[in-house]
């Protein structure tokens, strides 16, 4: 089976990349400028050409922050390039995995969100990617649309890294905790998008398969653990690592404002495509082994 993934060096694309072998699936990635989705002309063409079995949409303007100040552009990306990828599929026959966000959601309810529950995005970001699996649907019906959350790797930016460097050059770093969710690495992401992207090649005609789907890691916790476990893990290999303090929301204002609740409820992923993400704490395990060996040193050795 041979995937295309849109984009080239975002932490969905490189996992996929490296999952590939033991997916026993063939991935090409196909990103700026042969494919750039801000130019939607250019987004059939290029996935035409690679005459694949399944299209994942995994390239997004995914600066949350930022959007709130270039709205036309992440819309550009997020919600008309989707659409362009998701009609590229349609004219392949072909079945589309396209990625979104938690941040479709507003976060007041008190737990994890079913694909059902009210959509409300809280920023210009959120409603891009809402707006894109909006047009996803439009295009076809022969695609899955996985919403995930709090995505980290080995690469590109992302907490685990930011709270790295930080722990670089200081000793406390304050952290917001009363935001609740579930890290997932993006290595796990891709081995999910695999699983999914061979039921719907494998089963054309189920219609079960098809739809708005929740894939996050296993368990669930606040932004300030996430990096006290970073942190636990990077010391225990020499790695840099720093004090916590909790903090709340309000203590650290960003352009965009955040849901609180993150929590995805991953069951009909589970129950309709037999994938399960692995609990997060071991999946972090791998990552900060691995980023640290690569990239950081103890403070008192440098
Ligand atoms: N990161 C998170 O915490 C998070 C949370 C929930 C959902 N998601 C969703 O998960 C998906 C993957 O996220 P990620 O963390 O892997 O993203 P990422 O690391 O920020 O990478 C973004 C990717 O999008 C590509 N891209 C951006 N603008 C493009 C354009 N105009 N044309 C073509 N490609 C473009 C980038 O291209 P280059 O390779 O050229 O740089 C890069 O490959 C996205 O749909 C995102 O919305 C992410």
């Amino acid at each position: 089976m041979q995937i295309a993934v849109t984009g080239r060096s975002g932490q969905v694309v490189l996992s996929l990349l490296e999952r590939a072998k033991a997916g026993n699936v063939e991935v090409r990635a196909v990103g700026r400028p042969d494919l750039d989705l801000a130019r939607p002309e250019t987004v059939v063409a290029a996935l035409l050409a690679l005459r694949p079995d399944a299209i994942v949409n995994a390239a997004a303007y995914t600066a949350v922050d930022l959007a709130e100040s270039e709205p036309a552009l992440a819309h550009e990306i997020n919600a008309t390039g989707a659409g362009a990828v998701a009609r590229a599929a349609a004219q392949l026959d072909i079945p589309i995995v396209h990625l979104s966000t938690d941040y479709v959601f507003d976060g007041s309810l008190g737990r994890p969100y079913r694909e059902d529950d009210a959509t409300g995005p809280l920023g210009v970001y959120g409603a891009s990617k809402l707006a894109g699996e909006a047009a996803v649907v439009a295009a076809t019906a022969n695609h899955a649309i996985l919403r995930t959350a709090w995505v980290y790797s080995p690469f590109g930016k992302n907490f685990a890294r930011t709270m790295l460097t930080l722990a670089n050059t200081r000793d406390e770093i304050s952290v917001v905790s009363d935001q609740l969710g579930s890290p997932t690495n993006a290595l796990d992401i891709a081995d999910g998008i695999i699983g999914v992207a061979r039921n719907l090649v494998n089963r054309p005609a189920a219609p079960e398969l098809r739809g708005t789907f929740h894939m996050t890691g296993a368990g669930e916790t606040n932004w300030a653990e996430f990096a006290q476990a970073i942190f636990a893990i990077s010391a225990g290999v020499g790695g840099p690592s720093a004090r916590v303090r909790p903090i709340p929301t309000s203590a650290y204002p960003t352009p965009a404002r955040r849901p609180a609740n993150s929590r995805l409820d991953n069951s009909r992923l589970a129950n309709v495509h037999g994938v399960r993400l692995p609990d997060w704490q071991p999946s972090l395990r791998g990552c900060i082994e691995r980023l640290v060996a690569r990239d950081f040193q103890r403070k008192d050795t440098q």
